[in-house]
């Protein structure tokens, strides 16, 4: 049988992405037990993380099994990720070896590898993920690559289900944010393209030049095409937060500017006004809109104290939501059945 690699929520289709929220709901409620008992979860982090680490080691421990965490250059060998190398550099280990050498320990193996912000012609490509699971012989599973973040759609996919009811036809704004630094569009994109899948009215609001990338839009109309849902774009953050129920704040960098940091920085400095604030707030719904982030979030940069410590914040249920729906996941993907 072909294995099966979790890449994007795209890629489960509508019953795939409905399944796995509803066995996460199960699984949060404490209906499903073990089922991953001698199994083995091995993930290699290129770059930093908290939750998706710490969840996943605590979703294979909840559930029998284990977990392998490895950060090349940092413990384990550096990892070449070019294919045709010419392996002279710093580099010891090529990701071929590296992804099938751990599938000969593991059941399932990960990946964390995060754009470099050199050319965006080729890292929109998403080929070190990609080629990470063409040569694994194991189900792969993207723990943020440089287009998806798909572990973190489903988390909040999931948190919009828990908190808003049926999500179908509710106003989701994905709101830039100003941030000291340009960050990737994994995190946006992937949010964005989970509401398309609920069906939602999504809204994203951008100051001009943060564009999401053109095929990621595309993925997002045609998911709210699919699922009773539309897309509108906004300019500014206060119009397009009147009335909604959930606004996803997060900040990313400029596509336009990409490989060059600091004429981006230049063009960034007018912008500081993108940042979420109590009174942002009232114009949600009622004043109750939801205000999600996937975290790690700069406080009073992003999104002020008074919203991330007051009663619309969901940020920390949404970050408890990446164990729920990532064991749903591994039962999915290596559970035994
Ligand atoms: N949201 C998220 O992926 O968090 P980490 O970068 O800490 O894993």
């Amino acid at each position: 049988m072909r294995k099966r690699d979790f890449l994007s929520t795209e890629e489960l289709g509508p019953e795939g992405f409905s399944a796995i929220l509803d066995l996460a709901a199960r699984v949060k409620r404490g209906e499903v037990k073990g089922g991953l008992e001698g199994k083995i979860f091995a993930a290699s982090f290129m770059d930093p993380s908290l939750r998706t680490r710490a969840s996943f080691e605590s979703a294979m421990f909840m559930h029998g099994g284990h977990m392998i965490v490895l950060e090349p250059g940092r413990g384990s060998w550096s990892m070449e990720t070019e294919l045709g190398a010419v392996m002279e550099g710093t580099a010891v280990e090529h990701l071929i070896e590296t992804s099938r050498v751990l599938g000969r320990y593991a059941d399932a193996i990960g990946l964390r590898v995060f754009p470099k912000g050199t050319e965006w012609v080729r890292e929109r490509q998403d080929r070190i993920i990609k080629d990470f699971a063409a040569y694994s012989e194991k189900p792969v599973i993207n723990l943020e690559s440089a287009r998806r973040h798909p572990c973190q759609g489903l988390a909040d996919a999931l948190t919009l289900r828990e908190k808003l009811g049926d999500p179908k036809g509710k106003r989701f704004v994905l709101s830039w944010a100003w941030h000291p630094k340009p960050l990737p569009t994994a995190v946006p994109a992937s949010a964005a393209i989970a509401a398309a899948q609920l069906g939602m009215d999504v809204v994203i609001a951008r100051p001009q030049g943060y564009d999401l990338d053109p095929d990621d839009m595309a993925v997002i109309y045609q998911q709210a095409a699919a699922n009773g849902g539309r897309v509108t774009l906004a300019n500014s953050m206060s119009d397009a937060t009147v009335g909604a129920d959930a606004v996803y704040v997060k900040s990313w960098g400029s596509l336009q500017y990409f490989g060059r940091p600091e004429e981006e920085k230049q063009y960034r400095a007018g912008l500081r006004g993108w940042k979420m604030t109590v009174d942002g707030l009232k114009a949600t719904k009622a004043g109750k809109g939801i205000v999600m982030h996937c975290l790690p979030v700069r406080r009073n940069v992003e999104i002020d104290d008074a919203v991330l410590d007051g009663p619309n914040s969901v940020v920390i249920d949404e970050a408890e939501n990446r164990l729920h729906v990532q064991r749903a996941l591994l039962l999915d993907l290596i559970g035994r059945k």
